[in-house]
């Protein structure tokens, strides 16, 4: 067999006029008039294949005629561009190989969510899935390559963990050769440790929350992109998180942008992202601006996702907010010096109603302020024995954050919902497939 060719290179026109080997899986079909139109998938694009009865022999008219939907053939005939065609040209279908001929295959359109999430290993090949998960491979990519241009080191913290970061609530608790573990809410604390032999560091880890709640923007499992500096105070870290979330859209318009608008994602407001600075407003502000739009707010409160998406209606871009009254943040938080009942905490919100995508703050470095917060917050000071030792064996001012990358990519995306941002969510009540 030829080299196959992936559909992207046909439909970019760089096989017009030549015979060429397509391999993917039938996305639909008609026959009408002795001719069969089959249309081909790979990787999320599509090519019109079409089968002349009167010209192709009769075993390839045979499998044109036996071939089901989702069965997975390799075709061969000659490219010709057409208008018509969706991507503007077809196949001229010479032979037809079904390799494996599908059952009739469960989805047909029209089905419930409920039901396709039950079908999720299938409904994975739709196009829009598949395009998804080519933005989210892209914003992966752009992320490493960010940190890798800036010096920063890729690390490897461990899942299974011993102790809290994001309070107790979320924890997902598991048997542990005899005693108890919890998976990991965040990385945050393994790789302060490691700002000590490699100054700034990051990782992309699985992080869980047993979120209590299904809604649109919680998973029970999800990608945690985090890094932490050592020298760095919160605005540092800031920066770093606007230069990061910046690269990231540029690539992903650069690469990206055929299955963004196939999404109908409009671009705009991510070029805007690009261009313009963040804004940061503290939360006393983001306070005072909610009750003047009639939010019922007030000073303390926590946000939750009805207060911010009021709020992101006053932003073009992502936007921080900042100096958080320290009981509504964690325990590891600096204090503002100037009024210590704020933590020097940030948030980047995303425009466009979708909220928090990343959560940072600077780091309380000194050993008897982080104890005494350990204890406010009613934790076990010997479960964090190790964590306040690094106050201890030279401490130094150290920053950082972590984004949610299926809340990045559901913003780029322009997703309403975060589990078409991770090819097997994971929330209450859903675990297979
Ligand atoms: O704001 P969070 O809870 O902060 C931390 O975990 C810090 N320890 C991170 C750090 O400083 N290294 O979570 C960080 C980000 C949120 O901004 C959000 O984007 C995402 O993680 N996130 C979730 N994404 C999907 N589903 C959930 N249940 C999420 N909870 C948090
Ligand atoms: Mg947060």
């Amino acid at each position: 067999m030829d080299r196959p060719v992936p559909i992207a290179e046909i439909i970019e026109g760089r096989h017009s006029g030549r015979t060429v080997t397509v391999r993917g899986w039938v996305h639909r079909k008609r026959i009408v008039g002795g001719k069969a139109f089959i249309l081909v998938r790979q990787e999320g694009e599509v090519l019109q294949c079409v089968y002349d009865k009167a010209e192709v022999g009769q075993r390839v008219w045979e499998e044109a005629e036996k071939v089901t939907l989702e069965s997975s053939v390799v075709v061969r005939g000659t490219v010709r561009e057409d208008p018509r065609a969706p991507g503007g040209y077809e196949l001229r279908g010479e032979d037809l190989e079904i390799v494996g001929l599908s059952a009739d295959f469960p989805i047909k359109g029209g089905e419930s969510i409920e039901y396709l999430l039950d079908h999720r290993h299938l409904w994975l090949r739709s196009r829009r899935l598949t395009w998804v998960m080519k933005v989210k491979h892209s914003v992966m990519q752009a992320a490493r390559r960010y940190f890798i241009d800036n010096g920063w080191w890729e690390v490897t913290p461990p899942i299974l963990t011993g102790s809290a970061v994001e309070g107790g609530a979320t924890l997902f608790e598991l048997k542990y050769f005899g005693s108890k573990a919890y998976l990991s809410q965040s990385a945050q604390l393994y790789l302060e440790v490691l700002i000590y032999p490699l100054e700034k560091v990051w990782a992309v880890t699985p992080s869980f929350r047993a979120e209590k709640s299904r809604t649109r923007r919680h998973l029970a499992e999800y990608w945690h992109l985090e890094a932490e500096a050592a020298w760095m105070d919160m605005w540092d870290m800031m920066r770093i998180v606007e230069e990061l979330v910046k690269h990231v859209l540029e690539r992903v318009l650069e690469e990206r942008r055929r299955e963004l608008e196939n999404l109908g994602r409009s671009l705009e407001p991510l070029k805007r992202a690009v261009e313009e600075r963040f804004p940061a407003i503290r939360y006393d502000e983001a306070i005072e601006i909610l009750q003047k739009k009639g939010v019922e707010i007030e000073w303390g409160d926590d946000m939750g996702a009805d207060e911010e998406r009021e709020l992101t209606k006053e932003f073009e871009t992502p936007f921080f907010v900042t100096h958080f009254p320290k009981q509504i943040k964690a325990f590891y938080m600096k204090l503002d010096p100037e009024d210590s009942r704020l933590a020097l905490g940030f948030d980047l919100l995303a425009p466009e109603g979708y909220g928090e995508i990343v959560g940072g703050s600077q780091r309380e470095d000194d050993y008897d302020t982080l104890l005494s917060r350990i204890l406010e917050e009613g934790l076990d000071p010997e479960d964090y024995d190790w964590y306040l030792d690094l106050r201890k064996y030279g401490t130094v001012p150290h920053s950082g954050f972590g984004l949610g990358l299926e809340r990045l990519v559901m913003w780029i995306a322009g997703l309403d919902h975060i589990r078409d941002a991770t090819p097997m969510p994971r929330y209450r009540g859903r675990i297979k497939p």
